[in-house]
């Protein structure tokens, strides 16, 4: 059995943690291949609702074995509450259940302090980051200079290049940004404790993975963030720092380009940001107050790291178009279409206006977007709740319609129809 991939085709929140949750039911194997506790994946069956953050949305299903792939940076701290809080739900997690690839890297306390130094440094020009140390971490990576989650494996060694870590940040922290710098004592002594805790669940994922593989086994890659976050190909650099995007699933799990089967993007039935950059179908007033919800509800628009507005709007084509393209997305799985209902229309963007010129691609990709005006196609809202509908038959004509619309515009079928955050709310076509 094959490799598949699941991506987030927007900004990301797309659902993939509870698309993740349905399709993982058949998988043997379920995988994090990047990013780190910037993610917020929610999964909710029946009344009890898991928000993971580092950990693998599949691992909810008691059969899976989770994988955190070398493409990602993991916050030590996080990831031990994490376990801590999945494992009071009743879910148990070990170390023949969760394997941590050697090559992730650790993020530290200097990560975070470094993010939110930088971060205020930009002023008005900042990126709007979950604060989570990701970019310094992955900055770490690229420099060569970062913590490896094998360095855990000799204490002594992994002690002293952390204090090393932590007296360059410092450096950093006071000449650059005119920061305190941080105790380099006490973030050792956690760290030690960390490290003896995580040290069992260490080791070689790739090898692990490939060997299910060639068993017959399936792996699902879950993806976190979204295709228009990713560092090369997003609205930078308004961006994420790593690569969720398809083919970061293989870099990030050591797997060779042929595993891979199906790519299924994630795609909101409109359109969320959180963070700042480029929006062409950004919404004000009255309308986004009703497309975010007020907070009420666990699945309105409302960060599940950080809490934070999110920033809403209308579908927008051109760039999923754009998603299916870098991705290689065979077919979608498109969420919160119950949250559309009670609208009179509903607009699509599908294409932009440049100056006095209408265009269906970007001329230089999503960073380019500042410049463009989103031209709309409206359609017919309907009114009928569809939280109870199982059926394609079952949508109402206009949602079909609207479904429709989409898989003709973007040139590939809608295959999974979420109405709910319930694992049971769904369409399977
Ligand atoms: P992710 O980061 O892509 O996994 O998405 P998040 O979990 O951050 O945000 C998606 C939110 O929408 C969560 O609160 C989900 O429970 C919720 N959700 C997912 N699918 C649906 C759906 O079809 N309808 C509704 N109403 N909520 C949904
Ligand atoms: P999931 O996996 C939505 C956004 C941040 C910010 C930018 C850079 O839940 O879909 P970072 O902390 O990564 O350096 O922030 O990326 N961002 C996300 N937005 N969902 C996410 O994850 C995100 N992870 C990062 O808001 O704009
Ligand atoms: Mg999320």
């Amino acid at each position: 059995m094959p490799l598949d991939i699941v991506v987030g085709a927007q900004w990301g929140d797309e659902g993939k943690g509870r698309v993740i949750d349905l399709l993982s039911g058949r998988a043997n194997i379920v995988a994090r291949y990047s990013g780190g506790d910037n993610a917020g994946h929610t999964v909710t069956v029946g009344d009890r609702t898991f928000k993971l953050h580092l950990l693998p949305s599949g691992i909810v299903h008691p059969h899976t074995i989770g994988l955190l792939g070398n493409g990602m940076v993991i916050n030590p701290a996080t990831l031990l509450e994490e376990i801590k809080q999945v494992r009071e739900a009743g879910i148990e997690i070990n170390q023949d259940r969760i394997r941590i690839s050697h090559a992730a890297h650790l993020i530290t306390p200097g990560h975070l302090a470094l993010d939110a130094a930088r971060e205020e440094a930009r002023g008005a020009g900042k990126i709007g980051t979950t604060r989570r140390g990701i970019g310094p971490a992955y900055t770490s990576k690229v420099n060569r200079s970062g913590l490896r989650m094998e360095s855990i494996l000799d204490p002594d060694l992994f002690l002293a290049a952390l204090s090393a870590h932590i007296g360059d940040v410092n450096h950093q922290l006071e000449a650059l940004y005119g920061a305190e710098p941080l105790k380099s004592e006490e973030i050792i002594a956690a760290y030690r404790v960390y490290g003896d805790q995580l040290r069992p669940y260490i080791g070689e994922i790739g090898a692990l993975a490939a060997k299910a593989l060639a068993a017959g086994e399936k792996i699902l890659a879950e993806g976190a963030q979204g295709t228009l976050l990713d560092l090369d190909h997003g609205t930078y650099p308004y961006v994420t720092s790593s690569t969720p995007t398809a083919p970061g699933a293989l870099v990030g799990l050591g797997l060779g380009v042929g595993s891979a089967d199906q790519v299924i993007g994630v795609v909101k039935a409109f359109q969320t940001r959180v963070g700042e950059g480029p929006f062409p179908t950004e919404l004000e007033g009255e309308l986004a107050a009703r497309l975010r919800g007020t907070g009420e509800n666990e699945w309105d628009e409302f960060g599940t790291t950080t809490g934070r507005p999110r920033r809403v709007g209308w579908l927008d084509l051109i760039l999923l178009r754009y998603a299916v393209r870098i991705n290689g997305i065979s077919e979608l799985a498109l969420t919160k279409l119950d949250i559309l209902s009670g609208l009179r229309t509903i607009k699509l963007a599908t294409t932009y206006r440049i100056g006095t010129e209408i265009t269906e691609t970007l001329p230089l990709g999503p960073a380019d977007l500042a410049a463009v005006q989103a031209v709309y196609e409206e359609v017919e809202g309907w009114s009928e709740d569809l939280t109870g509908i199982r059926s394609w038959e079952g949508l109402p004509q206009a949602a079909r319609d609207y479904v429709s619309t989409i898989e003709d515009r973007v040139g590939v079928p809608v295959k999974i129809i979420s109405v709910g955050p319930e694992r049971s709310q769904v369409i399977q076509r």
